[in-house]
């Protein structure tokens, strides 16, 4: 049974993917970073069945122009499916099926790259007057286990206001990533859950205030829309979402961060997307042992180029 709005907090889950990726160049000139398989299944489709799991019954994707394929991945292939249904491949058709079930999928185009938080304000226009919230799930990261946005739903009907997703990660990362200020609530009722003061985007380690970098999951009041349209470009010449969320706690909107004690994928660069990658092959039946092995094969003082693969 679908939860509503009234248990998850959101109906809609945002997911921007107008960016660039180019990272992801020469592949993302004509492929669209977010359509890049994990294993056999594309990294949007994983982060939508999140959505869906936690509540959500519409997703909502930023694109760019000429990104289609992104869209066209949730909806139904009807001539595909008949073919794998009367060649009986009814394992592979289940597999085609599943990311059009998932949930009600609308786009929204954002014309050009000017930045995240540009890109989750074009959303408000296909939101219902009495959507108080939305979630924006950030295709890049896969946030593992799934569930976060349970707690992060729970958080903002206890707490009201925002509510963001970290992860503890070492310090000689922190300067990778968006690093939270905080401290711990009044009532200090669990040690997961932190008001954010401020956050810091890729601070040197000396001016971190803390090591909890923010993760791809957001629980945002529809007050952000307006900060959206209040803040200016900033970092990189772009909207960020994280000045219009700073620019919210300055003027005292409860902002909390649930701290996620899980792994986390960053498929938004070549080398997290490989560790996912195998990361999820060594998981599958069909791949997984194959893999170990070859692995352990390849990182042995025994491998040589020249001879042949085993
Ligand atoms: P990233 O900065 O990680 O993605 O943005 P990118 O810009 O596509 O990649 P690089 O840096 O050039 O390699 C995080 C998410 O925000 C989306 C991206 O598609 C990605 O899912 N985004 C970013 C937009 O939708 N619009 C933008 O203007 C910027």
């Amino acid at each position: 049974m679908r939860m509503t709005d009234k248990t998850s907090g959101f109906r809609t889950a945002v997911v921007p993917a107008a960016g660039l990726g180019t990272r992801f160049l020469p592949a993302t000139k004509t492929v669209p970073k977010e359509l890049l398989p994990v294993v056999d299944t594309p990294g949007i489709e994983l982060v939508a069945a999140e959505a869906a799991d936690s509540g959500a019954d519409r997703l909502v994707i930023v694109t760019s122009p000429g990104k289609d394929g992104v869209v066209a991945h949730f909806v139904e292939d009807l001539v595909l499916e008949s073919t794998l249904a009367e060649r009986g491949k009814f394992a592979l058709l289940e597999k085609v099926r599943k990311a059009p079930g998932l949930l009600d999928v609308t786009s929204v185009v954002q014309e050009e790259p000017l930045g995240l938080g540009h890109a989750v304000a074009q959303a408000e226009a296909v939101l219902d007057d009495d959507e108080l919230a939305i979630a924006v799930l950030l295709p890049d990261d896969l946030v593992l286990p799934c569930g976060v946005l349970e707690t992060m739903s729970r958080v903002r009907r206890e707490r009201g206001g925002s509510v963001l997703c970290a992860i503890d990660v070492p310090k000689s990362q922190v300067s990778a990533y968006g690093v939270f200020d905080v401290e711990e609530c009044a009532d200090n009722a669990e040690t997961d859950v932190l008001r954010v003061k401020g956050m810091v985007e890729k601070p040197d380690l000396a001016d971190a205030p803390s090591t909890l970098a923010a993760a791809g999951r957001y629980l945002l009041d529809r007050v952000i829309f307006d900060a959206l349209r209040r803040i200016t470009p900033g970092a990189g010449g772009e909207l960020q979402l994280t000045d219009a969320i700073a620019l919210l706690i300055d003027e005292g909107h409860p902002v909390h961060v649930v701290v996620h004690r899980g792994s986390r994928h960053d498929l938004g660069n070549p080398g997290g997307y490989l560790r996912a990658a195998v990361d999820f092959a060594l998981e599958r039946d069909e791949y997984g042992p194959q893999l170990r092995e070859w692995l352990k094969f390849r990182l042995s003082p025994e491998w040589d180029p020249q001879s042949p693969i085993a």
